[in-house]
This record gives C-alpha cells, sequence and structure tokens, in this order.
C-alpha cells in the first residue's frame, strides 16, 4: 500500500536535487568576487573552474590560485592579452598549453606550482619569449627534448619537488639569462661534471637552490661552470661532514658568497671542513639547526672574510679560544640557543678569551643559552662590540651583578646590552661602570631586590634609557637613584617598584630635565607626591597605569586632590587606566596643551566636571571605555572633540536621555563615526528602560527635535499666565497711576476738553462748587489750589456779584459756569440750604438749559440712596468720567486733578 507514493516521491526528489545544484552553480559562477585592485585581479580560494570573463580588460596581473582549473583553455585569456603576471598554482592543471604565451604576448612571470603537469615539451613553451620567471616546482615533471630551450629572457626558474633524477635540465645550449635556479626536493644524488653544461651563459647563475638534495657524490668540477655563483642554499640535505667540504673545495671556484647548511645533521665541525672556502671571499655562513656538538678548534679559519655567521639552535657544549680562530671580518655572530643544557649534559662552557678573535665583532646575540660562567675575560678582546643580547640567558653570574661580572667589556664600546629575563637579582655599586658608551641597558623582567641607591648606574652617563619593567615590584627608590645617569631620555620602571618609590621627597627623577618617556604603571603605588614629576620639562609619554590613584585625585583627599601633572607641559601621552578614579580634579589636566592622547579607560568616573578637559586642545586619541559615564555634555566635551581621531567610549552606562546624549549622537550622526570610534556596537544605552541594552546609535535624535514647539510653548503659556498675574496686580494697586499718566498722555495729544471751542466762550467760569459750610475749609485748602488759567472756580463765598441779593447771586455764578460741581459729603447732605435751594436752582439750571454739566466729588463714601433723596441725583444718571472720588492717598492728588479737568472739559451737550 506504501509503494506507490515512493516511488511517486522518487521522480520530484531528482528534480529538487537537480534544481538545488543548478542553483547552486548557476550562484557559483555569477558570484564572481574577485578582488581587483590597481590592476592586480585577485581571483584565489574561489572554487573556480575557468578563468572569469568578465574582469576588467587592463589588468595586468591574475590570480587564479587554490580553483578547480583543470585545463586553460587559451581563448579564455583573449581578453587579457596586457598580462605580465598570470599565477595557476594549486590547481588540478595537467598541460602547460602553447597558446598561453601565444595569447599572451607580454607574460613575464608564470606560476603553476603544486598541479599536476607531467610531460613538458618544447612546444609547450616554444612561444615564451619573454617570460622571466617560471615556477613550475611540485609537478609530476618528466622532461622531453628540451623544453626550456625557447626561454631567452628566463630569469628566475624553480623545478623543485618534481622527483627529477637529475640536476641537468637540458642538452643543448640554452637559458642564457638565468639567474636563480631552483632544483631543491629532487630525486638526483649525484652532480655530474656535466650537469651544467647546457646553460649558455653559465656565469649568470647566481643563486643554487639545492635544499633537502640527499647528495651522495660530487663529481670533479661539477660546479666549475658556475663560477659566478654567489648564493648557495644545502638546507636539509643530509650530506655528512665529509661531503661538505668536498662541496666547500668546489665551491672554490665560485664566487660564493653566502652559503646556508641549515638542518644538515652537521654533528662536527673539523679544522678542515671550510678549508675549500680560503680562497673564497664567503660573508654570510649560516649553521643553524645542526644539532652541531663540537667545533673543533680553528674551524673558521679559512673564512677570513666572512663577516655573519649564524649557529642558532644547536647544541655546542664548549667554546674554546680557538674556537672561532681568524674569524677576524666577522662583525655578527649569532649564537641564540647555541649552547643549551638539557637534563643529561652539564651548563656549556665559554672559555677566557673566546671571543679574542673576533676583534670586529659588533653585535653578539647570546640570548637563549646556557652558560656556566662569565668571567673576568669571557668577553675581552671584542675590541668593536656594540651590542651584546644576554637576554634569557641561564648564567649564575649574572644573579649577582658586580664590578667585575662585566669587566671584561672594558675595551668593548658597548652601546647596547640586553639583560632582559636573565635572573639578575642584585645591581652592586658600579657593575656597569666600565661600559662607558652603554646608550640602552635592559633589565626587563628580572627580579632585582634591592632599593636603587643610584650607585648601580655609576659610570652610565651616555646611557639614554634603562627599561626595567616587570621586576615583581621589589626594587625600591631613593632620592638619588638616577643621579649617575642625567642623560636619561626612556625610563621604564612598569611593575618594578615597591610603593615606597613615589613618595618620595625630593623626587627620584628631579634633574632628569631630559626624560622624554617614563613608565610607572603597575606599581599599585596609591600615593604620590605633587612635585613628583617638578622639573621634567621634556617629558612626553607618562604611563601610570594600575597604580590606584583614586583617593589622590579625590576632593576629599586630605590636603586637597594631589596635582601630580603640574608642570608637565611637553606632555603628549598621558596613560591613567584602571586607577580606581572616580573623579577628576577641576585644575588635574590644566596647562597640558600638548596632549595629544589621553587613556582613562577602566575606571570609575561618572559624572565629568565641566570644563576639565578644556586645556587639551592638541588632543586626538582619548580612550574612556569601561567607565560609569552616562552622559556626554557638551560642557565636558566640546574641546577634546573638537579635533579628535580616535575616540574609545565604548562600555559605559549611557543614559540615552534627550539631556544626557543628544548632544554625543548628533557629534557622532556629525562626525565619521568609522573613522573615530573603534566598535560602534559596544556604545550601550542603560537607561532608560525603552533604550537599555541598545545601540546609541538607535537613539532617536527627532524625539528630542519634536520636544522644541512644546517647549517653546510652554514658556509662551507660562509668561503669558505671569504677565497676567503681574497686570492684574499692578493695575490692582497702581491702575490709579496708570490711569494718569494715560489721561496725560491723552490730555497731552487731544487736550483737555471734548468741547467746542465756543462752548467754553460762553462761559465766565468752569465750575460752579457747590459744598456744605463744613467743607468750605477744605474746599478752600484742597480745591482753590487746582486753579489755573485754564480751570476757574466759581465759589459763592469768595465770587458773589456785591449787592445782589445771595439768591440772584446763585442764579447768576450758576449761569456764568460751565459744569456744576458738588462736593459731596454726609454734610452736603445734611446742609439745608443746599438741599433745599441750591441743588433745586442746579438742576433747574442743569434741565432748563438742557445741559449734560453735573461733575459730582465724594470726599465720603455716600449711599445712591441718600444721594437722591437729598439732592436727586444718582450715580447712573453721570456719565462715568463726571463722578470723581476725592483720594485717600496724598500722591494720587495729581491723579484726581487731571480727572477733574477731564470731567470739567465734557461737552455739556446731552448725549442720546
Ligand atoms: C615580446 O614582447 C614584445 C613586446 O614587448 C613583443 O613585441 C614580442 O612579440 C614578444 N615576443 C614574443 C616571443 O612573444
Ligand atoms: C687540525 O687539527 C689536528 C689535530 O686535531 C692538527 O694535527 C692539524 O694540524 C690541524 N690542522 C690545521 C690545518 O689546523
Ligand atoms: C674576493 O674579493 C677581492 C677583493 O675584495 C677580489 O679581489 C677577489 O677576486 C675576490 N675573490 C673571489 C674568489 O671572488
Ligand atoms: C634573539 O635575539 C635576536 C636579536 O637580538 C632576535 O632577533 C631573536 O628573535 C631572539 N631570539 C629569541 C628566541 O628570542
Ligand atoms: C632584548 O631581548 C628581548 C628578549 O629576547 C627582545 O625581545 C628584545 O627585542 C631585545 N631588545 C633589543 C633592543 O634588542
Ligand atoms: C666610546 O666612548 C669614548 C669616550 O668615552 C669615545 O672616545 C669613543 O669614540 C666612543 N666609541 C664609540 C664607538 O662611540
Ligand atoms: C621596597 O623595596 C626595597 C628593596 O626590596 C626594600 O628595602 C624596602 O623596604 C621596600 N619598601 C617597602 C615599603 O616595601
Ligand atoms: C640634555 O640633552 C642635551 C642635548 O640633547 C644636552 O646638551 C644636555 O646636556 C642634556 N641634559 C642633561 C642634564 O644631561
Amino acid at each position: 500500500m506504501s509503494a506507490p507514493p515512493r516511488l511517486n516521491l522518487h521522480p520530484a526528489v531528482i528534480i529538487m536535487c537537480c534544481f538545488i545544484m543548478s542553483l547552486h552553480s548557476y550562484v557559483a559562477s555569477q558570484k564572481n568576487t574577485c578582488k581587483v585592485e590597481d590592476g592586480k585581479a585577485d581571483c584565489s580560494h574561489l572554487r573556480l573552474s575557468a578563468v572569469p570573463s568578465d574582469l576588467p580588460r587592463n589588468i595586468s596581473s591574475l590570480d587564479m590560485s587554490h580553483n578547480r582549473l583543470a585545463k586553460i583553455p587559451p581563448e579564455s585569456l583573449t581578453p587579457y592579452r596586457g598580462l605580465l603576471h598570470l599565477d595557476v598554482s594549486y590547481n588540478s592543471i595537467t598541460k602547460l598549453d602553447e597558446g598561453w604565451c601565444q595569447t599572451l604576448p607580454l607574460l613575464q612571470m608564470l606560476d603553476m606550482r603544486n598541479n599536476e603537469l607531467h610531460l613538458l615539451k618544447k612546444e609547450d613553451l616554444s612561444h615564451c619569449g619573454n617570460l622571466t620567471g617560471l615556477n613550475i616546482a611540485s609537478n609530476r615533471l618528466k622532461l622531453r627534448e628540451e623544453p626550456f630551450s625557447a626561454l631567452q629572457s628566463l630569469k628566475y626558474l624553480d623545478v623543485s619537488s618534481n622527483n627529477l633524477q637529475s640536476a641537468q635540465l637540458g642538452s643543448q645550449p640554452q637559458l642564457p639569462s638565468l639567474v636563480h635556479l631552483n632544483l631543491g626536493f629532487n630525486g638526483f644524488t649525484t652532480l655530474k661534471t656535466n650537469d651544467f653544461l647546457y646553460l649558455l651563459n653559465p656565469t649568470s647563475l647566481k643563486v643554487l637552490n639545492m635544499s633537502s638534495v640527499s647528495l651522495k657524490k660530487l663529481e670533479p668540477d661539477c660546479l666549475k661552470p658556475l663560477s659566478a655563483l654567489n648564493t648557495l642554499i644545502m638546507d636539509g640535505s643530509n650530506m655528512g661532514t665529509l661531503l661538505i667540504s668536498k662541496l666547500c673545495s668546489e665551491l672554490s671556484q665560485t664566487a660564493i658568497d653566502t652559503l646556508s647548511l641549515r638542518k644538515m645533521k652537521l654533528i662536527t665541525l673539523t679544522n678542515t671542513t671550510f678549508k675549500g672556502l680560503q680562497k673564497t671571499n664567503l660573508t654570510f655562513l649560516d649553521l643553524s639547526q645542526n644539532e652541531m656538538g663540537k667545533i673543533e678548534g680553528g674551524s673558521f679559519q679559512w673564512l677570513s672574510r666572512l663577516q655573519t655567521l649564524i649557529v642558532v639552535q644547536n647544541n655546542i657544549k664548549h667554546l674554546t679560544k680557538s674556537t672561532f680562530q681568524g674569524l677576524k671580518s666577522l662583525k655578527k655572530l649569532q649564537l641564540t640557543k647555541a649552547l643549551v643544557k638539557s637534563r643529561t649534559s652539564s651548563t656549556p662552557i665559554i672559555d677566557d678569551f673566546s671571543f679574542q678573535p673576533l676583534s670586529n665583532l659588533e653585535r653578539l646575540i647570546l640570548n637563549h643559552t646556557a652558560i656556566r660562567e662569565i668571567t673576568e675575560n669571557t668577553f675581552t678582546g671584542l675590541t668593536s662590540l656594540k651590542e651584546l643580547d644576554m637576554s634569557w640567558v641561564i648564567c649564575t653570574s649574572l644573579k649577582n651583578l658586580n664590578s667585575k661580572t662585566l669587566a671584561s667589556l672594558a675595551g668593548s664600546p658597548l652601546q647596547k646590552l640586553n639583560l632582559t629575563a636573565s635572573s639578575v637579582s642584585q645591581i652592586g655599586p658600579g657593575s656597569f661602570s666600565v661600559l662607558r658608551n652603554l646608550t640602552v641597558l635592559l633589565l626587563d623582567f628580572n627580579f632585582i631586590r634591592q632599593t636603587l641607591t643610584g650607585q648601580e648606574f655609576e659610570g652610565l652617563d651616555q646611557v639614554q634609557e634603562i627599561h626595567m619593567y616587570d621586576n615583581h615590584q621589589k626594587a625600591g627608590l631613593c632620592p638619588t637613584s638616577f643621579v649617575h645617569v642625567p642623560n636619561l631620555r626612556v625610563l621604564k620602571l612598569g611593575k618594578s617598584l615597591n610603593a615606597t618609590a613615589t613618595k618620595l621627597d625630593p623626587s627620584p627623577f628631579n634633574h632628569l630635565s631630559n626624560l622624554t618617556f617614563l613608565d610607572l604603571s603597575n606599581n599599585n603605588v596609591a600615593n604620590i607626591k605633587e612635585g613628583i614629576f617638578k622639573g621634567l620639562v621634556n617629558l612626553k609619554v607618562l604611563k601610570l597605569q594600575h597604580n590606584n590613584f583614586a583617593r589622590v585625585w579625590k576632593n576629599a583627599n586630605l590636603g586637597g586632590p594631589v596635582l601630580f601633572l603640574k608642570g608637565l607641559q611637553s606632555l603628549t601621552t598621558l596613560v591613567l587606566d584602571s586607577n580606581g578614579l572616580d573623579e577628576i580634579p577641576e585644575k588635574a589636566l590644566k596647562g597640558l596643551s600638548n596632549l595629544r592622547e589621553l587613556s582613562l579607560g577602566t575606571n570609575l568616573l561618572n559624572r565629568l566636571r565641566n570644563s576639565i578637559f578644556d586645556d587639551l586642545s592638541s588632543l586626538r586619541v582619548l580612550h574612556l571605555q569601561k567607565n560609569l559615564i552616562t552622559s556626554v555634555r557638551p560642557a565636558v566635551f566640546k574641546t577634546p572633540l573638537s579635533n579628535i581621531s580616535v575616540l574609545n567610549m565604548e562600555k559605559n552606562p549611557f543614559d540615552c536621555t534627550c539631556e544626557s546624549i543628544l548632544w554625543f549622537v548628533s557629534w557622532l550622526n556629525s562626525t565619521n563615526m568609522s573613522r573615530v570610534l573603534s566598535q560602534t556596537e559596544q556604545y550601550m544605552c542603560n537607561t532608560p528602560l525603552a533604550y537599555f541594552n541598545k545601540s546609541i546609535t538607535e537613539f532617536d535624535v527627532l524625539s528630542c527635535k519634536d520636544m522644541t514647539p512644546f517647549q517653546a510653548l510652554f514658556i509662551l503659556s507660562s509668561t503669558a499666565v505671569l504677565m497676567l498675574i503681574v497686570i492684574a496686580l499692578l493695575v490692582r494697586f497702581q491702575g490709579w497711576r496708570i490711569q494718569f499718566y494715560w489721561n496725560i498722555l491723552i490730555n497731552r495729544t487731544l487736550g483737555f476738553s471734548d468741547a467746542s471751542v465756543k462752548e467754553g466762550k460762553e462761559f465766565e467760569f468752569d465750575a460752579y462748587i457747590i459744598h456744605s459750610e463744613k467743607d468750605s475749609s477744605w474746599v478752600e485748602r484742597r480745591m482753590v489750589p487746582l486753579e489755573d488759567k485754564n480751570c476757574k472756580f466759581c465759589l459763592e463765598d469768595r465770587d458773589c456779584v456785591p449787592g445782589v441779593s445771595q439768591l440772584e447771586s446763585i442764579v447768576d455764578n450758576m449761569r456764568k459756569s460751565r459744569k456744576i460741581m458738588f462736593v459731596v459729603t454726609e454734610s452736603l447732605l445734611n446742609d439745608p440750604w443746599c438741599r433745599r435751594f441750591t441743588a433745586h436752582q442746579a438742576l433747574h439750571q442743569v434741565i432748563e438749559d438742557s445741559r449734560d454739566s453735573v461733575v459730582l466729588v465724594f470726599l465720603q463714601d455716600v449711599h445712591d440712596y441718600k444721594l437722591s433723596r437729598s439732592i436727586f441725583l444718582r450715580r447712573g444718571m453721570l456719565r462715568s468720567c463726571c463722578v470723581l472720588d476725592w483720594p485717600v492717598h496724598k500722591e494720587r492728588v495729581p491723579a484726581f486733578h487731571q480727572k477733574l479737568l477731564i470731567a470739567l472739559g465734557m461737552t455739556n451737550r446731552l448725549q442720546d
């Protein structure tokens, strides 16, 4: 039952597979990911099975190495006729096509290493006359009929690793230009007399490489044709000492200069091994990795012109006076790991005067060697020695250095002494005193356990550098530690000193005015004196990381923060990482105007004070990673970031709010971020929750911009409210004054009266004043002074017409007055005379003349009802400007006066 569906499934699967495979190959063929740069196309490691056809036409170099090429049809190269270099190494090509050189007439270098080239015939290379380099190493070559005979220009030929059974590559004269021939890793064991006779111009050959060819026999004069040969490389060929001396004799007929005999199991050298080289000008000999145990005295006596002898990694047990005998031109002797102590053997010995023959030696490299002892004459005679490398040397004499240890170097103009990791634990007084020319003293990675008093460095007045890094915090300093090294420029004391060093007063560094580099890092000193760096006017680099300086920069520190950087005006680099710093004092970085690099990473800095970086106008590199910085405010960072090229602030708990980070994010957006920041993905928000663990680059700058209108609105509305309140209060308490000035303004511009001029002309007085008998003295005191030429009152007592009855006079005067003014008080309302007659008359007058001419001046607050009952007037009947209150406050009287003038100036015409 289940069979049919399974049958159905098969074709589907097959189709699917086919589809996927074709898709894959389609993608592969489409994906031409060759890198093209400067006319060079790199198509290596792309699993290509053909030369891509879509590369730029003008490329000069094409790298097709490490692909799946089985053959290259010449047509596929036609687009690239300008090729000079073609690399098809590491493919599976079986045939060198004669069409290649035809298609590529300019080809100079053809690299076909590691292919499956087998038969190589004459025609294959017949068009390659312009080829200068051909590498067909690691194929399965079988040479037929002079395949190289057409290569007129070939200079470099590599046929190594082809299991060739002969060194002879042809029988007819050919390869006239060959300079460099590599025959290494092939199967021949004999070098025949005629092997190089096929070379048309054998003197052109300069370099011959026969590495790992197990030669058993050298026929006489086999190298004779190569009279210009200057470099022979025989590394890894197991020849044995005898055959090597034979080789050397053969080389005597050449111009040999450089001979490399590495990894040849050359266990011993005898006094005749190199005899054959006596007549040559050999300058370079490499005998590394030969497990050489014994060098017979006089072995090198033949090599008087040798300049460089490399004996790295051997097993030499004993150097004697005669070992280096005759090496009078030697300039460099490298004995790295040449003398070693194994568990079963004793420590190698260097006899006194062993180096005496080496009067021209300039560099002696003894690193990683084991030496039983250094005596008073070990280095005697090295009269030209400039550099002695004894790093990682195992030698008990170096443990306690004293004035005798290096005394044998007294005659050497030594400039550089490397005692890195040589187990030095004590430096006695004058240990280096004979090294008058020394400029560099390296003492890193030792165990110096003493307080440096200064005597240790006696005589080193030329010394410019002392390195004592990683001394396991054992050394102490005192004020005189460096008195004998006044020229010091570089002093590295990282991880070297115990806590006393920076507490000293006077400071041990004070007189080192030429010091440019000081490393006191990793000393955990915790304390530091303010004057420690006083006088270091040339100091450029100061490294103080890992020193636990948190307390000395605290504001709360007893005596205030210690401003130990004061006066370092030349400083360009300052490293203060990992000091537990949680604050930077306001003036700590003042005056460092040349500082280019400041490193404060891995501290506990949080809120930085404004302007602390403001003097750092030259800053280019700032490291503040791994602190507790939440906000990046312009008040702190504007100056230091203005010219920055490298900024490192990752791993801080940024607060991604507009207030804390907006400026920074905007700054980043306006800067070429990838240029400045190392790892943008490490800049994470910590707060607020919405941004937690998101990159600060995701912070929405616009969200802050949107707030601006709201902010404006807020400011606007709050100002409006405030202003309203102010106005209300002003009106409440100073309204009269405002009104007063308003009135003055109005009056000045418009005049007092809205009445026509004609209207005023008819009257003698401006106002007839009605008041009670009781108020006459008030009127006298207050109203009369208000009179002037614009304003004339009629007072009954004063202005009555003589000889006329009082009643008549009243009627008359009222007629002559434009306005009738009541001075309203309780007494007026109670005054029968006023009530009965004057008021009646006044009203009568008013009604009769159809005049709107009543003005009320209240001296007291009188109820409207009372007013209407006694003088038949209500406030509401009059225009508001004609109802006046006498002010309680004296300073308001002028304002009242103004109002009065207005009231009196009002037209009398009735208004509807
Ligand atoms: C060698 O290169 C020159 C151009 O530099 C060309 O004219 C000549 O034909 C080339 N020779 C061969 C044998 O391809
Ligand atoms: C080589 O050393 C032997 C002794 O080992 C000595 O007899 C012989 O004279 C030395 N030859 C030369 C050339 O120094
Ligand atoms: C060695 O060099 C000298 C001059 O430096 C020279 O005269 C002599 O021919 C050279 N010898 C050989 C074998 O090259
Ligand atoms: C030994 O010193 C030389 C130069 O001083 C250096 O090139 C070499 O790397 C050193 N070797 C080791 C194993 O440290
Ligand atoms: C000194 O020796 C150390 C260890 O071999 C090496 O790393 C350093 O480069 C040497 N210094 C000099 C200046 O040769
Ligand atoms: C070494 O110093 C001496 C003086 O102390 C000086 O005469 C000599 O030229 C110096 N040698 C070198 C190679 O600098
Ligand atoms: C510092 O080291 C020196 C030498 O090892 C020692 O004499 C001195 O007592 C040490 N000082 C302190 C505070 O450890
Ligand atoms: C500092 O170096 C200058 C030359 O660069 C030299 O003249 C001067 O003597 C040095 N200062 C001291 C204190 O050695």
